[in-house]
């Protein structure tokens, strides 16, 4: 069993997607264990997207994570952190397929809806920039035998 760390970014908090976005990970099966909506500090946003520093769209990258609130989850699955990111798409706009997230909602890749870790060590570390262990809840699911 994995958690990831997903956030629904500003644009998609801006046009009203929180729950469609939602919805689609829990229609994939994935099991929503921490939720927070709130405005993200320049501080956090640059320790949330340290592996970018020095990159040239890194301050515009800073500047649009931190221009509204987000929805920051914590979401468990097997083999979550790859799948997804499958149901997120691609980064870039041209490539993201219809039926995912990116590929049906975002047409400018900057603004790209949400937020999906990469591998175990950054969901590892992005779930402690934004949680506290005590906030991930603990319950289980009577239909997890038919997932
Ligand atoms: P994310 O981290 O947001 O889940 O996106 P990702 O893994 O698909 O993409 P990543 O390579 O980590 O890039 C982080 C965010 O930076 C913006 N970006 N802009 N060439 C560009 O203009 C460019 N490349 C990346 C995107 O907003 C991307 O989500
Ligand atoms: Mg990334």
């Amino acid at each position: 069993m994995e958690r990831t760390f997903l956030m629904i970014k500003p644009d998609g908090v801006q046009r009203g997607l929180i729950g469609r976005i939602v919805g689609r990970l829990e229609d994939k099966g994935f099991k929503l264990v921490a939720g927070k909506f709130l405005h993200i500090s320049d501080e956090l946003a640059h320790r949330h997207y340290a592996e970018h520093e020095g990159k040239d769209f890194f301050a515009n990258l800073v500047g649009f994570i931190t221009s509204g609130p987000v929805f920051a989850m914590v979401w468990e699955g097997d083999d979550v952190i790859a799948l997804s990111r499958q149901v997120i798409g691609k980064t870039n706009v041209q490539e993201a397929q219809p039926g995912t997230i990116r590929g049906d909602f975002a047409s400018h890749t900057p603004h790209n809806l949400i937020h999906g870790s990469d591998s175990p060590e950054s969901a590892e570390r992005e779930i402690a920039n934004f949680f506290a262990e005590h906030e991930v809840v603990q319950y289980d699911r009577t239909l997890s035998p038919w997932l």
